[in-house]
């Protein structure tokens, strides 16, 4: 699809024709240029993040954004960091943690011992930079080494985002990042090599292996016995949401557990496929 043929996927009924082409050949090249398809991203939430990537050059229209984008195509990628916010630290929502703690973890390493499988595979998807995957490799090294279960986990980190998994595999963050471990924790897992950075040891980078994954496009990962998706889904329209929930039900080994979290919604389509286990916490378990 050319420039000039632009379809338009997202319409908003305030803004004038011009405007409205300029916001969708902005999508249309974030997809030729970037292989990123926004389309079926909440519109509301897409204009929102747009317009943060166009006020940080000063303006306030789309056609002009879309003028300034022509002649400076390298701004996509500052665009693409506004679009796929990835915030995020270590524990966020420790409720969460705490519930996967005392309702998943244990039930899982018993269940596999049972089956005589050794290894635990855990996908965090739409990772960010790292935060999450790290906390659940804290998690689970707590959990064995009080258990002595002879068992060990793979933990699977993925986003759509490259430049959040270039930091994520760097593991460097500032102490703010770290507010929810404990002295001990962060004593145990962190080297301190610069002020205000704490480097993740080589012990809690080894169960950790990021990938650039898509998690509407591309296959999802399989064989899984618990998945993360958490502050993701907020971006995603209601059809998206179910497409991608019928993904994880495929990805997820029967048993298996899938922590949306807090802020997550759950689409009756995606019932089908689970179990509830933690309605507050949002965690379920495939049927
Ligand atoms: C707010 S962060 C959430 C980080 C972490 N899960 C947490 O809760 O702290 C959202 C992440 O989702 C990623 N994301 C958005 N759309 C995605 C997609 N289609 N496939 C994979 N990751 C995606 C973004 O790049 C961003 O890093």
């Amino acid at each position: 699809m050319t420039e000039k043929n632009i379809q338009l996927f997202i319409r908003f009924d305030d803004l004038s024709p011009a405007e409205l082409a300029a916001f969708n050949t902005i999508l249309n090249n974030l997809l030729q240029l970037r292989g990123m398809d926004f389309r079926q991203y909440r519109p509301k939430c897409l204009r929102r993040r747009v317009t943060v990537g166009m006020r940080d050059v000063n303006l306030e229209a789309f056609a002009d954004y879309l003028n300034f984008l022509r002649k400076n195509p390298q701004e996509y990628d500052n665009l693409l960091d506004r679009i796929t916010v990835n915030v995020s630290e270590f524990f966020r929502n420790p409720e969460t943690f705490l519930a996967v703690k005392s309702k998943v973890i244990s039930e899982l390493a018993q269940r596999k011992t049972k089956m005589n499988s050794r290894i635990i595979r855990v996908w965090s998807a739409g990772c960010a930079t790292g935060e999450e995957p790290y906390s659940l490799a804290i998690l689970f090294k707590e959990f064995l080494e009080s258990s002595r279960l002879d068992l060990k986990v793979n933990i699977y980190a993925t986003d759509i985002d490259s430049g959040s998994l270039e930091k994520a595999q760097k593991g460097c963050y500032s102490l703010k990042a770290l507010k929810e471990l404990s002295a001990f924790q962060r004593e145990k897992y962190f080297e301190k090599t610069a002020e205000d950075v704490y480097a993740v040891k080589p012990e809690l980078k080894e169960p950790v292996k990021f990938m650039r994954h898509n998690m509407i496009s591309d296959e999802p990962l399989m064989r899984i016995d618990m998945l993360f998706c958490r502050n993701v889904f907020i971006y995603f329209s209601q059809e998206l949401q179910v497409q991608v929930y019928k993904k994880f039900a495929k990805a997820l080994v029967p048993g298996g557990y899938f922590v949306a979290g807090k802020t997550e919604i759950m689409m009756d389509a995606g019932e089908d496929s689970f179990e509830r286990v933690d309605m507050s916490e949002r965690i379920y378990r495939k049927k």
